[in-house]
């Protein structure tokens, strides 16, 4: 069993964790994720690792609520417990090989899983220009905490509320324009913020990776749950990635696999058996 050390309310729809497991915060790395399951019949999810402290054996995880075991877990408070913690899973993330700018963009809760990317960049001295995103200003998070490891950290809300007015898109656009070099852009959100994003910088030729966070099963490439395809071949996200060259992911194909078990996910918030309470 897990135990849920502290707990932080992000937004109405996005809470942190911090869960105690000492041997996945000994080896965790940046770009790295977790599989949980609640209890012993429940769903495995996966989750990047948002921050790591090895001297408190604890793992962060940021999730927002999106089915049945993410509106379990965010009922669940600080000193309960989970039964399965398993990681780190996935491929560290790699640094650029080429000078120039490194541009992060996050979109919605996307902020989560590039945090640890863009600190990963900061621990190593590497300048991070970060571009944060969310529908409105309540839903945007981690405000502060990309801020303190972003050499500029540009915001903006699909509504205006907060920030500039409009997409993250939009804001990468700038830096695409002004001509400074560019080695390498990371983008981390939504599938049709990533596809845009990959469409959007082709034609200037920028490295652009994406982070992707597709269904997953038993997280070490048997069961091909997690399969995408990447330049004509088929991948597995949780070991091969979950990071992958945007320009050679398959997002139609990505974007149909996301949706193969709507009706089912749909279904499953009537019946929730975690005891939590919830109206799901
Ligand atoms: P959202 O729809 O609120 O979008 C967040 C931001 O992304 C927007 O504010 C906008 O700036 C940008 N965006 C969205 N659509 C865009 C488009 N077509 N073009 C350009 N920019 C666009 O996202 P959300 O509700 O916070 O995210 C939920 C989704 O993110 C879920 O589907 C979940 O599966 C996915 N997710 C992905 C990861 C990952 O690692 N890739 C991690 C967690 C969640
Ligand atoms: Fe089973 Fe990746 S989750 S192959």
């Amino acid at each position: 069993m897990y135990k849920l050390v502290t707990k932080r309310v992000l937004s109405d729809v996005s809470t942190l964790f911090e869960v105690e497991a000492p041997l996945v915060a000994r080896k965790a790395k940046p770009g790295q994720f977790i599989i949980l399951r609640i209890d012993e019949k429940g769903e495995r999810i996966p989750l990047t690792i948002a921050d790591s402290d090895p001297e408190r054996g604890t793992i962060t995880i940021i999730f927002q609520e999106v089915g049945l075991t993410t509106k379990c877990l965010a009922k669940k408070e600080a000193g309960e417990y989970i039964a399965d913690f398993v990681g780190p899973l996935g491929k560290p993330m790699e640094f650029p090989e080429h000078p120039g700018r490194i541009i992060a963009v996050g979109g919605g809760v996307g902020i989560a899983p590039i945090y640890p990317k863009v600190k990963g960049f900061y621990k190593a001295g590497m300048d991070v220009f970060s571009i944060i995103g969310a529908r409105t200003k309540d839903f945007l998070i981690l405000e502060d905490e990309m801020r303190l490891v972003s050499k500029e950290l540009h915001v903006c809300t699909d509504d205006g509320s907060y920030g500039r007015h409009g997409f993250v898109s939009d804001l990468l656009q700038n830096f695409l324009a002004d001509g400074e070099p560019i080695a390498e852009i990371i983008a981390v959100g939504p599938l049709p913020m990533m596809r845009a994003i990959v469409n959007q910088t082709r034609p200037y030729g920028v490295k652009t990776v994406v982070s992707l966070n597709p269904i997953m099963v038993d997280g070490t490439g048997m069961c091909g749950a997690c399969r995408v395809t990447v330049a004509g071949k088929t991948k597995f996200t949780c070991v091969d990635g979950p990071v992958f060259d945007g320009h050679q992911v398959d997002f139609d194909e990505l974007v149909a696999r996301s949706r193969m078990y709507q009706a089912e996910e749909k279904q499953a918030l009537g019946h929730c058996r975690c005891g939590c309470g919830g109206e799901h």
